[in-house]
């Protein structure tokens, strides 16, 4: 089958890698030209493991192109997947430029039948929308028809995710169309669920607010936990083993970020209010999240008191492991808060610091190594649980600092680890402190 993807982001690259691996002939479209030369030479834009790899097998072999012509993409193209951004606007709905002129490019070169689905996150109603967009600019004697395909990705195992996902949503108010889709599909041999276009519109948003909703309940949980002196982690496993809970997505911490979960709650919030329901539960999950970003910050002064002078290391900038993405990353607030209060930030991260600098400037400092944004501070903050943090040599690194102090903001040190150190303070989230050595 011949596919053409609009975006070539997360979500565009890694569909299109993917669909080319299953066999299909797919051309990935980027209107940002050095993007696509550097692609055409095999080197993925994102950090993502397994993507670069699987990139330039099937480029080599043939299935997969980059261009940014419209026009060369979308001839014989049976399939038209727009995979666009739609970004947080400042009132928090989705802005809907970039798939708009996704719409017009496609209207403009539309030479077949065809089926447009859409990938993007995007508020109900937009098919709709954007199928009166194209149907206004494209050439009369052509047909199409709108197929809605949500995705539920994740940054870190993107590949994994398309490769075997959950189940395949597919929204659509035509029955050939829907098959068309099912069809480009079929050899991942996921399940598919089959909906309108506004229901499928809908689960993805529902979705991803469900998820951040699970993530503040846990962090209240692991709060209140912290205060009445149950453990979260003991806590968390007995509620997961329920199978009506589940136990993924009950890791407390310091609140979700990335590209997704933030500007995502916005927008079902914001559709919410356009239409007069009032959604407040949605309401809480972000205000609890707003307060767990700067938790480790309220522990800190807790514990140190005045933060002016006093060096802190920060270990992990991305918004979670395995990923450079620093997009609503807690670590930003994090070193924002301690700056304004006088500390000293030296962060290390093991892939993100680039993309941390264009964020944070020069307003704080980045290390190369563990140990040396750690050497002589007052305190450690786990920001991101890398494996490598994971399996620190905690012992050796207490002694380097002022004050063999930890807060891991993400409960990723293992007590053995803690307990070998012969002065350290520990304070994770929601679970006993552990102070050896201290006087
Ligand atoms: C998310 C959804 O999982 C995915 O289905 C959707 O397509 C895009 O948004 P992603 O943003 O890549 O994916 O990351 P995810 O692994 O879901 O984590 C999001 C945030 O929640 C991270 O900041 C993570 O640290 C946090 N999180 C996750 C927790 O704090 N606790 C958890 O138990 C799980």
């Amino acid at each position: 089958m011949k596919i053409a993807v609009l975006g070539t982001g997360y979500v565009g690259l890694s569909t299109g890698v993917c669909l080319s691996e299953i066999g299909h002939n797919v051309i990935c479209i980027d209107t940002d030209e050095q993007k696509i030369k550097s692609l055409r030479q095999g080197i993925s834009p994102i950090y993502e493991p397994g993507l670069e790899n699987l990139l330039i097998q099937n480029a080599a072999a043939g299935r997969l192109l980059f261009t940014t012509s419209h026009r060369e993409a979308l001839n014989g193209a049976e399939i038209i997947i727009i995979a666009v951004g739609t970004p947080q606007m400042e009132d928090g709905g989705a802005n809907l430029s970039y798939i708009v002129q996704a719409a017009k490019d496609i209207a403009a070169n539309l030479v077949q039948s065809s089926v447009v689905v859409i990938k993007s996150t995007v508020p109900v109603g937009t098919n709709d929308f954007i199928k009166s967009i194209i149907e206004e600019h494209c050439n009369e004697s052509v047909s199409f028809n709108m197929v809605s395909n949500p995705e539920f990705l994740r940054q870190g195992s993107a590949v994994m995710d398309t490769m075997q996902a959950d189940r395949i949503i597919i929204g659509s108010e035509n029955d050939e169309a829907a098959k068309k889709v099912q069809e480009m599909y079929r050899p991942l041999n996921v399940p598919f669920i089959l909906t309108s276009i506004r229901s499928a519109e809908m689960i993805k948003y529902a979705s991803n607010a469900f998820l951040a909703t699970k993530i503040s309940f846990i962090n209240e949980v692991a709060n209140l936990c912290g205060v009445v002196g149950a453990d979260v982690k003991d806590v968390a496993k007995g509620m997961g083993k329920d199978k009506r809970i589940g136990e993924a997505f009950l890791q407390p911490g310091i609140g979700y970020g990335g590209s997704c979960f933030p500007k995502d709650v916005k927008a079902l919030l914001h559709t919410a209010n356009l239409n007069g329901v009032h959604f407040s539960l949605l309401k809480e999950t972000v205000a609890i999240n707003d307060f767990q970003q700067e938790l480790l910050v309220t522990k800190a002064i807790n514990r140190l008191g005045d933060l002016k002078g006093k060096k802190v290391a920060m270990l992990g900038l991305a918004f979670k492991p395995e990923t450079d993405d620093m997009r609503e990353a807690p670590s930003i607030k994090i070193a924002r808060s301690l700056t304004k209060l006088g500390a000293e930030v030296v962060a290390y991260d093991p892939v993100a610091v680039d993309n941390a600098k264009n964020i944070l400037g020069d307003t704080i400092r980045f290390a190369s190594t563990v140990r040396e944004a750690a050497v002589n501070a007052d305190a450690v903050f786990i920001v991101t649980e890398w494996k490598e943090f994971r399996l620190l040599d905690l012992k050796t690194l207490m002694t380097t600092m002022r004050r063999p102090i930890v807060f891991d903001g993400r409960n990723c040190l293992e007590e053995d680890r803690i307990r070998e150190c012969k002065k350290i303070e520990y304070y994770p989230i929601g679970r006993p402190a552990i102070v050896i050595g201290m006087t």
